[in-house]
């Protein structure tokens, strides 16, 4: 794990420019290159090299996940969506760049990313590049992440279109799970996997991503600032629907053990050290 962190920041680094005008390319660049987990661009990676597939060839994919992930993360901590002062142990992109330029910052990662896949992919087929893209742009929009966002903003004032519980799993699949989905799906297409092993991996990465969130919406009530990096509490201070407030902690806890364990089932025949190492690192700390 530790050396596919370290070929994804090498990779990030040496993607990312500084060129004129600076200010734009410096805020991108700032929460880009802090300390994140990586677990995207690592369980692209992964997924690719588990299928047979070369990892350079799908490098440059997962570092454009990595760019929409911390898209979402800067327009998520802006003043008007949660309001966050510290991303990734440090000052918000807002608090350090202001917040037009982190709207700004947001918008290029967003669309660097595809440009960067579509440059930097030359082992890639130009059918394989189109599949990625498509991708990209769909779970990276108003047909996932963005659909996600939205409707966790609508509920914190209560007002739901559906059941709470309905809406709360659209929340985690669509804001959270859809990224897992990505990374995963992109390193199939890379390996040339047929779509019973893709469908395989999505399934895996949709039970990855909602348990993460729950363990993000555990984590925001138990756990500090020094740990994760980020203000804790806030979830309950803004009303949001989490899985901790609609069905307590226990119950939140549960449903994370169940989610992780139908993880390690799907996974299991791969012996991949690396996604075991993701689930038991999150496994061991819900037990603690
Ligand atoms: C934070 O994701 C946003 C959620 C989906 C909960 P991570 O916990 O993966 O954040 P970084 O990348 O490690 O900062
Ligand atoms: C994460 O939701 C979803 C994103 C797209 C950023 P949160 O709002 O709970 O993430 P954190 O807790 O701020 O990292
Ligand atoms: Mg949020
Ligand atoms: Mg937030
Ligand atoms: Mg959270």
């Amino acid at each position: 794990m530790k050396n596919l962190i370290k070929i994804i920041n090498e990779s990030l680094d040496e993607y990312m420019p500084i060129i004129y005008p600076e200010e734009i390319f410096k805020a991108m660049k700032y929460t880009l290159m802090l300390p994140g987990k990586r677990l995207r661009p690592v369980m692209c990676l992964e997924t690719a090299r588990i299928l047979g597939c070369d990892i350079k060839k799908v490098l440059p994919s997962a570092c454009a996940i990595e760019m929409l992930h911390v898209q979402s993360l800067i327009h998520d901590d802006l003043p008007c969506m949660d309001n966050d002062d510290f991303r990734r142990g440090k000052p918000s992109n807002h608090k350090v760049f202001g917040e037009a330029n982190a709207i700004l910052a947001g918008d290029a990662l967003l669309t660097f990313a595809p440009q960067l896949i579509i440059e930097k992919s030359t082992d890639l087929s130009a059918t394989q590049i189109v599949r990625i893209i498509h991708e990209f742009t769909k779970f990276g929009g108003a047909y996932g992440l963005i659909a996600g966002q939205v409707v966790d903003i609508e509920s914190e004032g209560g007002k739901l279109v559906k059941s709470p519980e309905e809406t709360l799993d659209f929340i985690h699949l669509n804001k959270t799970a859809v990224l897992f989905r990505l990374a995963v799906r992109i390193g199939a297409i890379a390996a040339g996997a047929d779509d019973s092993v893709t469908n395989e991996f999505d399934v895996f990465a949709k039970k990855f991503g909602l348990a993460f969130q729950i363990y993000d919406d555990i984590m925001d009530e138990i756990s500090s600032f020094e740990e994760l990096g980020k203000t804790t509490g806030k979830d309950k201070a803004s009303g949001k629907l989490t899985y901790v407030s609609l069905y307590g902690l226990e119950s939140a806890k549960k449903k994370f053990n169940y989610l992780i364990n139908d993880c390690y089932d799907i996974i299991d025949k791969y012996n991949s050290e690396i996604f075991n190492e993701i689930l038991d690192k999150l496994k061991t700390r819900i037990e603690s």
